[in-house]
């Protein structure tokens, strides 16, 4: 089954379930507690708060998202800082009409994985929420269940602790809950959320029993799948890289045969997902600068830069590889080829304004840290010098460090930033003053 086959089969599903079929939001969300949009709830946080959904209390969405906290995993196989997510949603339960909870939101997920994508049950396995003690969330029973109403074994089902079977919530606060999720091949492919408290601190606290979990007065479903994950399972191959939605990016970085595929997969695959976060937050509206969204822009270009100059990529390759970009998602996010001009001269200017900087850098890094080799460990300041005067980023130095078996002390950078950042502000003061 294609890309696209995968994509309407699921619309498709939810839209016969009687769900309103919403667009993607902007990877720049509303909600202004996150830099980006990591969820497809984002956009419908409210409607499981106060506010009554005008969509009604059934929606679906294939929303694009991007997470940066695992940047420096992408490379291997599931691995993305850009993804979609196919979500359903059910909001006002039980009074709003059509609104539904754990059975349907189970049943849903069973009939489509398992009845309409046919993915035999010996693939699958379930985890649900083993209940929290401190923060006084019940086992979930009811969840166990329903899934062994549906023929799941009980050998296949594992119970999941705060960390893995609790969701959200985004930001600092707003609603969460424990979720039951679907493995296929050991992998994470579906993350069902049962919406029923409010969080008013941050996950920390809730991972540390000090957050106050109000009960939600309405309860509501939030689901998440990982479109690339799925895709990988169904086109049954061995990592996201091999799947239709990467594979002609793919050919096309290896399309004049400058490097060894071989011995490079880590840095084209960088390169190919780094690309594709890049192009879409450039085209929702973020510049690279040194602060917030725009530095992680930054930071992803200057990864593209530094391991494109690894594979001895032709500075065309940006605007080839944009077009292919371009052609893989136009369908769905038209917005693309109206801004690709605008793509293409941002990336242009930064490979231009940094590129040799970078590369000076990058080496310059690379000599310089023999001297700490004995130890392994990298001096926070030294780090950040490097940072500040080159423009190599932390996550390329901790890269290079970890192929070199090293670390860098992330304390002292965190403490060298810290004095940077004070100093600076003291200097705008007393510009200000003057
Ligand atoms: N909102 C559910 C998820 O992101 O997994």
């Amino acid at each position: 089954m294609t890309y696209q086959e995968i994509r309407k089969k699921f619309l498709d599903f939810f839209e016969k379930q009687g769900h309103k079929i919403m667009p993607s939001s902007l990877l720049i969300p509303e909600d202004q507690s996150v830099l980006f949009t990591s969820a497809g709830m984002q956009q419908f946080k409210k409607y499981y708060l106060d506010s009554t959904s005008p969509c009604g209390n059934r929606v679906s969405s294939i929303q694009k998202c991007l997470r940066t906290v695992d940047i420096n995993e992408v490379g291997d196989e599931s691995h993305l800082t850009f993804f979609e997510m196919l979500g359903n949603f059910s909001f006002n339960f039980p009074e709003g009409e059509a609104s539904y909870f754990k059975e349907e939101a189970i049943r849903f997920g069973y009939e489509l994985i398992v009845k309409d994508f046919n993915i035999p049950l010996e693939r699958i396995k379930i985890s649900v929420f083993r209940g929290d003690l401190k923060n006084n969330v019940p086992e979930d029973r009811e969840s166990l269940e329903i899934w062994k109403s549906f023929g799941i074994s009980e050998d296949r089902i594992f119970f999941g602790d705060i960390k893995d079977n609790f969701w959200g919530p985004t930001g600092s606060n707003g609603p969460c809950g424990p979720t039951t999720e679907i493995h296929i091949d050991g992998i994470e492919i579906w993350n069902i959320v049962f919406n029923e408290y409010l969080s008013d601190v941050s996950r920390d606290g809730l991972l540390n029993g000090s957050a106050k979990l109000l009960p939600l007065r309405r309860k509501g479903v939030d689901t998440g799948m990982g479109l690339e994950r799925l895709i990988l399972v169904l086109q049954n191959q061995e990592s996201v890289f091999e799947t239709d939605l990467f594979i002609p990016i793919i050919t096309e970085l290896r399309g004049k045969n400058l490097y060894d595929y071989k011995s490079n997969q880590r840095s084209e695959r960088i390169i190919a997902d780094h690309l594709k976060a890049s192009v879409f937050v450039i085209s929702d509206g973020v510049m690279p600068s040194n602060i917030e969204r725009g530095y992680i822009l930054r930071r992803l270009i200057r990864k593209i830069m530094r391991h494109s100059e690894k594979l001895n990529l032709p500075q065309d390759f940006l605007q080839r590889s944009l077009e292919t970009i371009i052609n893989i998602y136009k369908e769905y996010y038209p917005e693309l080829n109206k801004n690709k001009e605008k793509i293409l001269n941002i990336f242009n200017e930064e490979f231009q304004k940094f590129g040799k900087a970078l590369d000076k850098g990058t080496k310059e890094f690379e000599k310089g840290i023999i001297e700490f080799k004995s130890n392994g460990i990298i001096p926070g300041p030294y780090a950040f010098n490097i940072q500040q005067s080159m423009g190599v980023t932390f996550d390329i130095m901790e890269d290079i460090a970890k192929g070199k078996g090293m670390k860098i002390d992330i304390d002292g950078f965190k403490e060298e930033e810290k004095k940077h950042k004070e100093i600076s502000k003291i200097s705008q003061e007393k510009k200000f003053r003057r």
